[in-house]
């Protein structure tokens, strides 16, 4: 799982690093980082922009806050908060990667955060388009959403189209940027309980104990997996 878990992490520092890149952070002095996880959006921009004079990292994950309280150095302040009930102050820049699929009322969010950022500000989120290799994961939530009685209309459809829509509604300003990253899996059975794992969060609380029954059907033998990853950047501006 270790291996697994790294090139995660090695991916998500690389989207971060990317989304900062092509911000206009330069110009600003106030950022927010929405479900912050690590935290490492937070403590790069500390490391490496003087004129950020505010940072904050929210993520609803106590042990997380705590850990990140405890440990970093740096003068940004964590807060524990769930997105939603979170009272949005006043800001520039607001980033969230790998965040906004967790949130139920997404149209609220985005006009909190609208109405926090600054005339000239901006948001950046990262999204998964569509997982690859199709052929697995797509053959994979099939076979899991038939065993549940799920709707199986979602699994093919890019969630990237509703977000487009729905951040439209509030930036006339939005680029796109596409990145692809090759994940190479040593150890297919652990990488297929990984993606349960993560499909884990979308699921209700009530179908966990029959998801990990239909995991038990899966007798996978292969031993290495390349994986091709898509992600999504989004930039929306105010003007
Ligand atoms: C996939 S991780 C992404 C972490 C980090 N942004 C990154 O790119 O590595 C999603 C994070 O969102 C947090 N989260 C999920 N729902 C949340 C919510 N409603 N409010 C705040 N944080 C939330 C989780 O605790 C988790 O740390």
């Amino acid at each position: 799982m270790e291996v697994v878990k790294e090139q995660w992490l090695r991916l998500h520092e690389d989207v971060s690093n990317k989304m900062i890149e092509i911000s206009n952070i330069q110009n600003y002095t106030k950022a927010l980082d929405l479900c912050t996880g690590t935290g490492f959006i937070p403590k790069m921009l500390r490391i490496n922009y003087d004129n950020i004079h505010s940072v904050v990292g929210i993520d609803n994950d106590p042990t997380l806050i705590k850990s990140l309280k405890n440990t970093s150095e740096d003068d940004i302040t964590w807060i524990c908060s769930d997105v939603e009930k979170y009272s949005f102050p006043k800001t520039d820049i607001i980033f969230c990667s790998f965040g906004f699929m967790y949130i139920n009322k997404t149209k609220k969010l985005l006009q909190a955060i609208e109405n926090s950022l600054s005339a000239d500000g901006e948001m950046i989120i990262s999204l998964w388009d569509n997982f690859g290799p199709e052929h697995l994961y797509i053959k994979i939530k099939n076979i899991l959403y038939d065993y549940l009685g799920l709707d199986k209309q979602s699994i093919n459809e890019s969630p990237i189209n509703n977000y487009r829509v729905l951040l439209k509604q509030f930036f006339p300003n939005i680029i796109e940027i596409p990145l692809t990253y090759t994940i190479e899996h040593k150890n297919y059975k652990e990488f297929i309980n990984f993606l349960i794992e993560r499909e884990l969060h979308f699921l209700p609380i009530a179908q966990k104990e029959q998801l990990y029954q239909a995991v038990l059907e899966f007798n996978l033998t292969n031993d290495s997996f390349i994986e091709e990853a898509n992600v999504r950047i989004l930039i929306a501006k105010k003007r």
